[in-house]
């Protein structure tokens, strides 16, 4: 087991008050928080080698740009990539998501036919409608069912030889679903269609191997894993991300520039033009080294341990109902009857708390219940059953308040 109390002393913000009352955060699934190490990394960059990379003699920009390239090797590493420039370094996983879909436009054509599932955030819906108005391509759905499980029977009825894509997240954002992306990548690949694992909210709970998974791209972002805003990552396999063409035209991306003709420079740089978010990417370096520090097992021990705790408490609530009941990450999506999850919410913030509430940029998952947004609570490896027992408090007040 972590041992949570000095855990908690690597997180500053933890110790501050909302509304005078201590902050419970549990809002791990918008934004994870910043442990000290994290922090120092962005002040020694800022205070000692803050440069531009790739592009100068001089020792600060040669210092930033050996920083920024380490960064690389450990996100490779974390992640099992086979090769380092099969790691681009992008603004977070919306970004990373769309440097894939604008890409297949230009390899769509009329009729090919892409999957995604009913699980998803907005930002791995969208692009991919985007996609299909472009080329004409025909988006299917997976279905889910009321557990929110992933009817992967209807998934296997889907796949045919027109499908070209699948995507689907790795877990769900609003429910916290794992889904069965070994099974989803292997019967894809049966089609020779390809597979885009979105795992922005799998990666602050579980290290993927992206090798092992045999998937051919796998995106996320720093911010929920301990990492500043702003970075993150798309994995792709070489001969893929060769394939496809570059998302954005710029300095870095180039090898040669004429009137007459551009050409592109190699991997990751194709993918990556204009001055990056440099101590961005370094600080998710560090954010990365933190949390392997910590360990994914006791992470996954801890979360547990939350979850099933947080959710036996608050089923004892009369009128509340939990959505999302699979297999699943350390994420409570809950509502009580007759009170709209926003005022719920700003009660709950008075009492210190910190839940998202709404429909979390998913409103197909809030339309298959026929609910207008849920209450969520996703913890993370440094909250504790104690601040589970002020959130249980604070929604037995707010229940009273508002009933
Ligand atoms: N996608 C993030 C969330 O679920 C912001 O809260």
């Amino acid at each position: 087991m972590l041992d949570i109390t000095k855990i908690r002393a690597d997180f500053p913000i933890l110790n501050r008050e909302v509304h005078g009352k201590p902050l419970v955060y549990f809002d791990n699934g918008a934004t994870s928080q910043t442990p000290q190490v994290v922090i120092d990394t962005i002040v020694d960059y800022y205070t000692t080698y803050n440069a531009n990379i790739h592009r100068g003699v001089h020792t600060l920009s040669q210092e930033a740009t050996d920083k920024y390239e380490e960064a690389r090797l450990k996100v490779q590493k974390h992640f099992n990539a086979k090769k380092a420039y099969e790691i681009i370094l992008t603004a977070g996983t919306t970004h990373s998501i769309n440097i894939v879909a604008s890409g297949f436009a230009a390899l769509l054509k009329e009729g090919d036919e892409v999957i995604v599932s009913a699980l998803e955030h907005h930002s791995n819906i969208v692009p991919w409608q985007m996609l299909c108005e472009k080329t004409g391509a025909v988006l299917k759905v997976i279905p889910m069912d009321e557990q929110g499980a992933l009817r992967m029977d209807v998934f296997h009825e889907l796949l045919n030889p027109k499908t070209k894509l699948v995507f689907c997240n790795h877990v769900s954002n609003a429910l916290g679903t794992i889904n069965p992306i070994e099974e989803l990548i292997h019967a894809a690949h049966k089609f020779g269609a390809y597979v885009l694992i979105d795992g922005a909210q799998a990666c602050p709970h579980i290290k993927p191997d992206v090798q092992a998974l045999d998937v051919d791209f796998y995106v996320a972002s720093a911010h929920k894993m301990c990492g500043p805003t702003g970075v993150g990552m798309l994995y792709g396999k070489e001969e893929l991300l060769n394939m496809l063409p570059p998302y954005q035209g710029g300095g870095e991306m180039i090898e040669t520039v004429t009137f007459e003709k551009t050409t592109y420079a190699g991997l990751p740089h194709k993918f990556e033009a204009g001055t990056p978010n440099i101590c961005g990417g370094i600080a998710f370096g560090a954010a990365i080294d933190y949390m392997n520090e910590v360990g994914f097992e006791g992470i996954a021990a801890q979360e547990t341990a939350l979850l099933d705790y947080g959710t036996k408490a608050l089923e004892e609530i009369d009128g509340l109902t939990i959505y999302g009941t699979s297999h699943k990450t350390s994420v409570i999506s809950f509502n009580i009857e007759g009170i709209h999850p926003y005022d719920i919410g700003a009660i709950l913030d008075k009492l210190g708390v910190a839940v998202r509430t709404g429909h979390h940029c998913a409103q197909p998952i809030m339309d298959f219940f026929g609910i207008p947004g849920t209450v969520r609570a996703s913890f993370s490896f440094y909250n504790t059953t104690e601040e589970i027992d002020v959130l249980v408090a604070a929604v037995k007040k707010a229940k009273m308040m508002l009933s």
